[in-house]
């Protein structure tokens, strides 16, 4: 388990590049399960987490194979750009997503609409809980219901099958906290190979499920709606091999616009696309961080301490939950008293207590944040309990005074591509000790 070492204070300048989103990454390699031919994507970023889906599809048939990284990044000191990945099924034989890997990675739910639909059988063990909450999956094996799998539990695996083709159907998919992003996925890759029409009401609106429809399309799916609430889908019945872009990361890019307010220092970012933003960028302008757009490009510059505010997460267009930590580092340091309310993970917190021992003045009242904010925060030994937590105690360390270490960064390793290389070239104080040492 890695360390990050930081020292405080430093200005950061510069441009750095996005890469492609993990989340809309995710399900699309699922996705590829359904493809006659080969598919190949670009923008695919070198994650733990990608790594995992890699391993599941290759044990459920998929040949994998990386392209050499395609030149670099033309950021100075910039990791370079990644190469494209071909993806070709090989064998149908292997229906199972094993617990060894679920337990890692959540999103491994996300080959069960493919299997079912594909080769009629699925065994995905069931996720359990994370540090953000329960996160059930009731609603994605209820979607697929509908379209006619029967599931039944076995030894902590959900075991599906299809008797024939599934069948279209008009379904609500929403839950006690709205829409479901990889449940609404899930359904939708299912029902493009369904037989007739389904529509899908109450489905997350979310850019990587657009991403994934996009993707769909091209194979041969007939998706319309994408990005509402209602979906439409006409079943096919074969999906071809294709080309796809992964969309920009735009948690990455909403972290590195947060890097640039906390540090109050310009910065540039390339490769993002600022609409799937939208409530981000007009929060934080709110708070005192200009920005201004040219293509791909987005010039942030922060003036002074920020301003407090109040914020509550919501499914998109909404404040995405996974900025809520990142930005709850921000608003330590804000002028005033800010608060959050977290609407689609109500325990999403555990960042609080380790803010608060860097000299943070947060208090929690159930699914809301009370900060006041701080002139400034003191380095500490902190622990990484998520990805998002994680790399909200990354942003609070870049301002701290002395030193942050943050044990188990593997969290952070799950969802921001070479974090530390990137903030280095920026000019931030930051070095990875790797295990033995960090053991040491
Ligand atoms: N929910 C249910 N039943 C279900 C599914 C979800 O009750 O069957 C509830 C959840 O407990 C939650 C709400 O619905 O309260 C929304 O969860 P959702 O299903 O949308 O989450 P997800 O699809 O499992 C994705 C991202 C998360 C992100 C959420 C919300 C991926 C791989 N994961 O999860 O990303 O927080 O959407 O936007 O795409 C992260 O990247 O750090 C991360 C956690």
């Amino acid at each position: 388990m890695d360390s990050f070492l930081i020292r405080g204070g430093n200005s950061l300048r510069g441009k750095v590049e996005i890469s492609g989103s993990k989340n809309s990454a995710l399900p699309i390699l699922a996705a590829c399960l359904m493809a006659e031919e080969k598919t190949t994507l670009r923008g695919v970023p070198r994650l733990s987490d990608i790594n995992s889906m890699i391993g599941l599809i290759k044990e459920l048939g998929c040949d994998v194979y990386r392209h050499e990284p395609s030149g670099d990044s033309g950021m100075t000191g910039g990791p370079p750009l990644n190469g494209p990945l071909d993806i070709t099924v090989k064998s149908e034989k292997n229906c199972e997503a094993r617990y060894d890997i679920v337990k890692t990675m959540r999103a491994s739910i996300c080959v069960l609409g493919p299997l079912l639909a594909k080769r009629g059988r699925a065994i995905v063990s069931i996720p359990g809980g994370c540090a953000i909450g329960d996160r059930p999956v009731d609603l994605h094996v209820r979607g697929l219901e509908k379209l006619g799998a029967m599931f039944r539990n076995e030894n902590g695996n959900i075991v599906g099958e299809v008797r024939g083709r599934l069948k279209g159907c008009r379904m609500y998919l929403g839950g006690a906290q709205g829409p479901t992003v990889l449940g609404t996925i899930n359904v939708m890759c299912a029902a493009a190979l369904a037989e007739g029409d389904t529509v899908l009401v109450g489905a997350a609106c979310e850019p990587e499920v657009v991403d994934c429809a996009d993707m769909l399309n091209k194979m041969g799916a007939k998706i319309r709606g994408q990005g509402t609430p209602e979906i439409r889908i006409e079943g096919v019945e074969k999906l071809r091999g294709v080309e796809h872009r992964i969309i920009p990361d735009r948690i990455e890019c909403g972290t590195f616009i947060i890097a640039s307010a906390i540090t109050n220092s310009p910065l540039e970012l390339k490769h993002c696309n600022l609409d799937h933003l939208i409530a981000v960028t007009d929060l934080l302008e709110e708070m005192g961080v200009r920005m201004t757009r040219e293509n791909g490009t987005i010039f942030v510059n922060p003036t002074g301490r920020p301003r407090p505010i109040e914020m509550t997460t919501q499914p998109y267009p909404g404040f995405p939950t996974d900025l809520q930590a990142q930005l709850m580092a921000l608003l330590c340091v804000a002028d005033g008293i800010s608060v959050i309310t977290e609407r689609i993970f109500p325990d999403r917190f555990l960042h609080v207590g380790e803010l608060n021992r860097m000299g943070a003045r947060v208090r929690k009242e159930g699914p809301t944040a009370i900060i006041q904010g701080t002139m400034e925060l003191a380095g500490a030994p902190v622990m990484a309990s998520d990805l998002r937590a994680s790399a909200a105690m990354v942003l609070a360390g870049l301002i701290a005074r002395g030193t942050t270490r943050i044990d188990r960064v593997y969290h952070i390793d799950r969802g921001y591509e070479k974090i530390e290389e990137k903030l280095r070239a920026l000019g931030a104080d930051i070095t990875r000790i790797k295990e033995s040492r960090a053991v040491a």
